[in-house]
This record gives structure tokens, sequence and C-alpha cells, in this order.
């Protein structure tokens, strides 16, 4: 089956007795044993919930993975991903990534010995160069990157890897399983903060990873039980439901940030604007390569500091508010927001700067979303 078929049923047929066609909420914590020594299958429901396992066994089947597991957030599920790692085990990472990432590795894993390496993952020398070190034992990609949009080629990254015996983690959230599906390409672990596209709604918080191999699925699924940052069974249901229209909403949200993408490119007061679907952008050929289409998420610079506030101000379908992936579209300024985690300094040399604007397009009419921007930079500071 195509994935738009399989998304829209997802988790629809998991439940013969009534033959409910959404999976129910099971709201139960524990579950009764026929005798000593049996068990139905679910034993408590840190291990094994029944309405966690259906949301696992969409991502499993939506990113053509052996397995998936589901947490209580985005940066839960990359926790889960670095306890695969020890003390003295090293790490290359995408420089350009979401904050709460980078505060994840420097702030929190490499307390414990596990040191991060950043560099460009577009740059493929740059990954053979970092993967030359014995000590390095994954390595972790966003793609595409987090504000920048900068594009990796995660076939070329997992077979190098591969080569060294390194894993190969990837974090789909901007593109979703619809557009690109990295297992496919080589990586042994996808991942996402399904608080974004797979949910969709901006009304939950929730993270999943999807594995290839189903005895690395085993281990993964030993630290999520062992550790207990589960996602709860009404939760997992939110995402399920918005995973049964994603593909809807991805191709509506694609189709407007390419229309606001190129407005943006006409604008006076605009300097600089990244979005992979452009065909000037140094990720294009890339991503039209291994992905299915761009995504909807942009950046841009804007021509002075001072106008950053006041389009914030004067916006008024864009919301002003972090996250991304949902229907309404959302304006966000990182170097302030999700980026604030990151070092002035590093930030300022990847391009994250005071003047950088982020959007994550929703699904409202592109009129509207482009004559919001319009009005919103008119004028410039004296508007
Ligand atoms: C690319 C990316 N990965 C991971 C995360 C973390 O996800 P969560 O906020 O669900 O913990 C985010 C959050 O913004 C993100 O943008």
């Amino acid at each position: 089956m195509n994935i738009e078929t399989r998304l829209a049923q997802s988790g629809s047929r998991r439940d013969p007795s009534t033959g409910a066609v959404t999976v129910p909420v099971y709201n139960s914590a524990t579950y009764r044993h026929p005798a000593l020594g049996q068990s139905t299958g679910y034993d408590y429901s840190r291990s094994k919930n029944p309405t966690r396992q259906a949301l696992e066994d969409a991502v499993a089947d939506a990113e053509n993975g052996a397995r998936g597991l589901a947490f209580s957030s985005g940066l839960a599920a990359i926790d889960n991903v670095l306890r695969l790692l020890k003390p003295g085990d090293k790490i290359v990472v995408t420089e350009d990534l979401y904050g709460g990432t980078y505060r994840l590795f420097q702030q929190v894993y490499a307390v414990y010995g596990i040191k991060a390496q950043y560099v460009d993952t577009s740059d493929i020398a740059a990954v053979k160069g970092a993967l030359n070190d014995n000590a390095v034992k994954m390595i972790f990609v966003e793609n595409p990157t987090n504000p920048m949009l900068k594009v990796a080629d995660i076939k070329a990254i997992s077979a190098a890897a591969s080569a060294k015996g390194v894993l190969t983690v990837v974090d789909n959230t901007f593109l979703s399983p619809c557009l690109q599906n990295p297992l496919d390409l080589g990586a042994d672990i996808v991942l996402h903060s399904a608080t974004k596209y797979l949910g969709g709604h901006n009304d939950v918080v929730a993270g999943v990873l999807a594995v290839k191999d189903a005895e690395l699925g085993e281990k993964l699924a030993f630290y999520q039980n062992a550790v207990g940052s589960v996602l709860g069974p009404n939760d997992a249901w939110l995402v399920l439901r918005g995973m049964k229209t994603l593909h809807l909403r991805v191709k509506q949200q694609e189709q407007n940030a390419f229309e606001i993408a190129e407005f943006l490119e006409h604008h006076p007061l605009v300097t600089n604007v990244n979005y992979p679907g452009l065909k000037t952008h140094t990720g294009y050929n890339i991503l039209k390569e291994q992905a299915k289409g761009f995504g909807a998420m942009v950046s841009f610079e804007v021509a002075d500091a001072a106008l950053v506030p006041l389009v914030l101000e004067r916006v008024g379908v864009f919301l002003f508010a972090e996250s991304l992936g949902g229907v309404e579209s959302l304006i966000t300024f990182p170097a302030v927001q999700t980026h604030a985690d990151i070092e002035p300094e590093v930030r300022e040399r990847l391009g994250v700067t005071d003047r950088l604007l982020r959007i994550s397009v929703g699904v409202e009419n592109a009129e509207d979303l482009i004559n919001d921007l319009a009005q919103a930079l008119q004028g410039g500071t004296d508007g």
C-alpha cells in the first residue's frame, strides 16, 4: 500500500472485539493476568500500552522500519537514542540544529563523558573527516537543519558511517515520513519530534523513533522501559489521529511554502531566503533526489534587526510562537527562542543572526499568509 493509504488507516483495525474504526484510548496503568505465569501481552503501561503500541506500529510502518517507539517528547526520543553510547564515546552532530538538542548534548551528555563534535553535515568531506576518529560511535544528522534549512546527503553519510561501524541517526522532523524516509537511504534510526508534523495540530508534545533492525529496536525499547519517558495513551491517540491526515496537510503546507518563499525572495526588505525548494538553494538537487518534497519550513533575513520586533508585533495571521509543523502558521525568532541555548558566537557563525526569522507554514490560504507578511514588512522600521 502507498503511504497515504497506510497513514489514513493508522491504528484502524486493532480492536476485533468491537470493530472500532479508531483505536481506543486504553487508559489503564496495569493489566489483569489470566493466571500465574500468564499474560495477555500487556502487564504494565510503562512497558507496553495498546494505544501507544498502535502509534509505535504506525510510525514503524510510515518509516519502513522494523519497530517504532513513542516518547513523552522529541527530546526524550533523542535521549533514548543517546543511551546507546557510553562514557568516552563521541558523536558527530549537525552543527546547525535545534537548540534543545544542542543543550542536551552540551549540558547533559557532555557531563557523562559523551562528547559531541559539530560538523557541517551538508559537507560530505567534513563528515568523512570527522568519522576518522575511532571514538566516534554515532552520527546525528538533522535534515534539513533548523533553522538554516541546510541539506545533507543521507545516503552518502550512512554509507560512510556504516563502513566505520558508526550508527546513523536522522532527525526527520522537518520533512516527515511523507517526504523523506532515512531508513530507506541507509540510516539506522530515524526520529521525530511528533509535536510537529505527525501530531500536526499544535495540541500535543510527543516524540517517536523507528529503526530498521529489530535487535536495535529491542535495545532501545529496553531503555524506554528502564528510563520511563513513555508517551501516555491520550497523547498517543492524538498523534495517531494527526498522522491520518499527515499527507494532506504536508501537501498544502508545502504548496503554501513555495508561494511564500517566492514572495519573500522578491521583497526589497528581505536579504536572504532559506527554502530548499528554491532552485537556487544549495540543497535543492540532493533533496530532489533523496526526498519526495521540500517541506514547509522557511527562514529569512530582514534588512534591519530593528524590523524583527515590528514584524512579530504586526503579524495577524501568523502566530508569534515557538514550534512548527501544525496547521496554524507560526513565526519564530530563533536567536532568542528555539536557539537561545547556543552560544552567540556559534549562532552568528551559523547564520542564526538577530535578523533571522523562521516560519512554519500552515494550511491556511496562501494569499492570506502572503498578505499578512506583506503588511508586517510594509514601510520597514518606519511603517
Ligand atoms: C528538529 C527538532 N528536533 C527535535 C525537537 C525536540 O522536540 P520536542 O520539542 O517535542 O521535545 C525539535 C523541537 O522544536 C525540533 O525542531
